[in-house]
């Protein structure tokens, strides 16, 4: 049955890292396909091969099982088994029984079909009859359209101790507090737009998780959380311990933003919030909760980096950069700042960043570049300060 495939509707192959994907021509968009894939994911993905590689350096593992809750044709899980030798078992779960015979497809075409498991179910449903201890699974990837909030409650309930929780979130504008209200609803957070919104986009999802896993007595630790095209894709790792809990959600905070001037400051604790702006008397916006940690762990970006030359990687000179900058912002603070809205602000020009770093390190501030945007700065210095090194 699987060979017959190319016959019944126009498809196209495509290559990603090890693996080959046959896929229905592409539609107008993605997300109206009769089956969905996607190319421009790849980064995506080659970013998830690389997290669970490193993953099983950091804290080994063979017979590794993993569940791609949502598979669409396969490519994600396909890749874990097939790029992945530790991998003994990958569910392709799907709610969509044209993709699932994609995914069939292309598991004998990568010849990882003994490794594979079709299942034709909801998402919670087949997370959910795996949350015995011995049928959880090492990893669990939530690649929803949109948001993946109504599966990590039974994603998490399906993962080991030590196992990956990863979740893409393409609800962008909810997640940047585009829609405040639909915020709220999902994420449980008062959001507003910001020139920084991607990083508060990735902080919000964050705190959700930690928050659902800390109702299971679960501490959920992010170890690789970054933003890129449109959307926002996390890599928890979970563990056990009312301590590991609670370090956890006192890093849970709040960001106050003045909207007048760009002023912004996170605060761990709500009574820290001063209502009025430091530096124009304007009235703040208090964003939050948003988690204020790390969003990479130094050890996954250094392994990362090593096991590029491993996978033929289509992007690898932009994935190289993109991890040389996570390993740059490993320890640096929360929020940045946007050289070019500060800039076209006070009408200035705008200065070199590499120079705009070395500047506020020298004024004894954390400063390093982000991955999230490349004109921008994360540093603890205050936005009068950030001003007075960009002024000519
Ligand atoms: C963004 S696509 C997945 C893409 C895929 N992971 C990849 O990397 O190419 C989302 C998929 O989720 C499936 N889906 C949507 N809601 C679902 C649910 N509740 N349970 C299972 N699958 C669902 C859709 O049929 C679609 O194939
Ligand atoms: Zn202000």
């Amino acid at each position: 049955m699987w060979k017959t495939m190319e016959l019944w509707m126009e498809t196209l192959k495509y290559h990603e890292g090890r693996t080959i994907l046959l896929a229905p021509k592409p539609a107008h968009a993605p997300s109206k396909a009769i089956a969905f894939y996607n190319p421009r994911m790849a980064f995506n993905r080659d970013i998830s091969v690389l997290t669970l590689k490193a993953h099983i350096k950091i804290v080994s593992g063979e017979g590794l099982r993993i569940c791609d809750a949502m598979t669409g044709v396969g490519a994600r899980g396909i890749r874990y088994a097939r790029e992945v030798e530790e991998v003994s078992e990958v569910v392709l779960n799907d709610l969509n029984p044209i993709a699932l015979q994609f995914a069939e497809y292309n598991s004998h075409l990568n010849k990882v079909n003994e490794k594979t498991r079709i299942v034709h179910d909801e998402a919670n449903r087949a997370l959910s009859l795996a949350s015995t201890p011995d049928s959880r699974f090492d990893l669990v990837d939530l690649d929803p359209f949109g948001t993946p909030v109504p599966y990590i409650d039974s994603g998490v309930r399906a993962l080991k101790i030590e196992g990956i929780f990863a979740a893409t979130a393409t609800d962008l504008p909810v997640l940047q507090g585009i829609h405040p209200r639909a915020a709220d609803r999902r994420y449980g957070a008062s959001i507003y737009p910001t020139d920084y919104g991607h990083e508060l986009a990735i902080r919000v999802l964050i705190q959700k998780i930690i928050r659902v896993a800390a109702a299971h007595e679960l501490a959920s630790y992010p170890i690789f959380c970054y933003y890129a095209d449109h959307y926002v894709r996390v890599n928890l790792t979970l563990k056990r311990g009312k301590e590991n809990i609670n370090s956890l959600l006192d890093q849970i905070g709040y960001v106050e933003h003045c909207h007048e001037c760009g002023y912004r400051k996170s605060l761990l604790h709500l009574n820290e919030f001063s209502k009025l702006c430091p530096i124009c008397r304007r009235e703040l916006k208090l964003i939050g909760p948003v988690w204020l940690g790390p969003l990479f762990d130094e050890t996954y970006c250094r392994n990362m980096l090593g096991l590029v030359a491993t996978v033929p990687l289509r992007e690898e000179n932009r994935i190289r950069k993109f991890l040389s900058l996570t390993l740059e912002e490993v320890n640096s603070p929360a929020l940045f700042y946007s050289l070019s809205s500060i800039c076209d602000r006070l009408n200035i020009p705008q200065k070199g960043l590499l120079g705009v770093v070395d500047d506020l390190r020298k004024l004894g501030y954390r400063a390093s570049r982000t991955h999230i945007k490349g004109d921008a700065v994360k540093t603890d210095a205050p936005i009068n300060v950030v001003e007075e090194v960009l002024k000519p």
